[in-house]
């Protein structure tokens, strides 16, 4: 194992470690005991086909966990009755890719086990498994996550960060997610690649992506 392969894994343990108790290992383990199987067998016969979807996917966790937490919010589509546009169509989010691909499985799993699990929850392992049909390793996901009803698409203004904001805006951010100068300096040398390579996703860039969303979202 390399020396980031090292400092991966020690960093996925710190967070693992810490993890919410509220959510735990194989929640569906009754209600839907094939969840997982069949979320992993999905991106293991498509992501390969159109690989730079795994950073698209783990893109939207990130954009969906920043705004009200990692409650699939981002999928939202506007009604009448929600009175104001989502968080799909704020100006960060216009760029995201990925829904109809979360959608194709939602349905899958709708078939299975109708009204059981979340796609907050799909969205999470979804991400996970891309990242390792790619090459990135592997990290437990503990589900039980409940799905939010409010999406408003002016938070995506104030909760993501944004390209344009200097150094301390971005820091603060950060700390508003409960991000520190650790996790910080993953996206520093995030911004750079993101600069660099935004259509040109390699493993490692998208493993850098992937460390700074489980510690979002944990
Ligand atoms: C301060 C933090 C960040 C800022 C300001 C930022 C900003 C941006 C911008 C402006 C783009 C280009 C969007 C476009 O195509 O017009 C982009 C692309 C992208 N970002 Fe970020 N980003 C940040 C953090 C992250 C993180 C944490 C992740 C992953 C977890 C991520 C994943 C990606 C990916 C995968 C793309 C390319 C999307 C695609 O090709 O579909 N970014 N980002």
């Amino acid at each position: 194992m390399t020396t980031f392969g090292y400092l991966c894994s020690l960093i996925l343990m710190c967070i693992l470690v810490s993890s919410n108790a509220q959510l735990q290992q194989n929640f569906y383990a009754k209600s839907c005991p094939k969840v997982e199987k069949i979320i992993l067998e999905y991106v293991h016969k498509h992501i390969p086909n159109a690989p730079s979807l795994a950073a698209a996917l783990i893109r939207m966790h990130f954009h969906d966990c920043f705004v009200r937490g990692c409650d699939a919010s981002v999928l939202l589509n506007f009604t009448s009755s929600s009175g104001s546009q989502t968080e799909k169509v704020g100006i960060p989010n216009l760029t995201l890719r990925g829904f109809s691909f979360i959608d194709d499985i939602k349905k899958i799993i709708e078939a299975e086990c109708p009204g059981v699990v979340s796609c907050a929850d799909i969205i999470s392992l979804v991400a996970r498994d891309s990242i390792v049909v790619i090459g990135g390793p592997f990290w437990n996901v503990p589900t039980g996550r409940r799905d939010g009803t409010i999406s408003i698409a002016s938070e995506t203004l104030s909760d993501i960060p944004s390209p344009f904001s200097n150094f301390s805006t971005l820091q603060n951010d950060f700390a508003k997610k409960g991000l520190d100068l650790k996790d910080w300096s993953y996206y520093l040398v995030l911004t750079l690649l993101e600069s660099l390579f935004a259509r040109h996703f390699q493993t490692v860039y998208t493993i850098l992506l992937e460390l700074l969303v489980l510690k979002i979202h944990l």
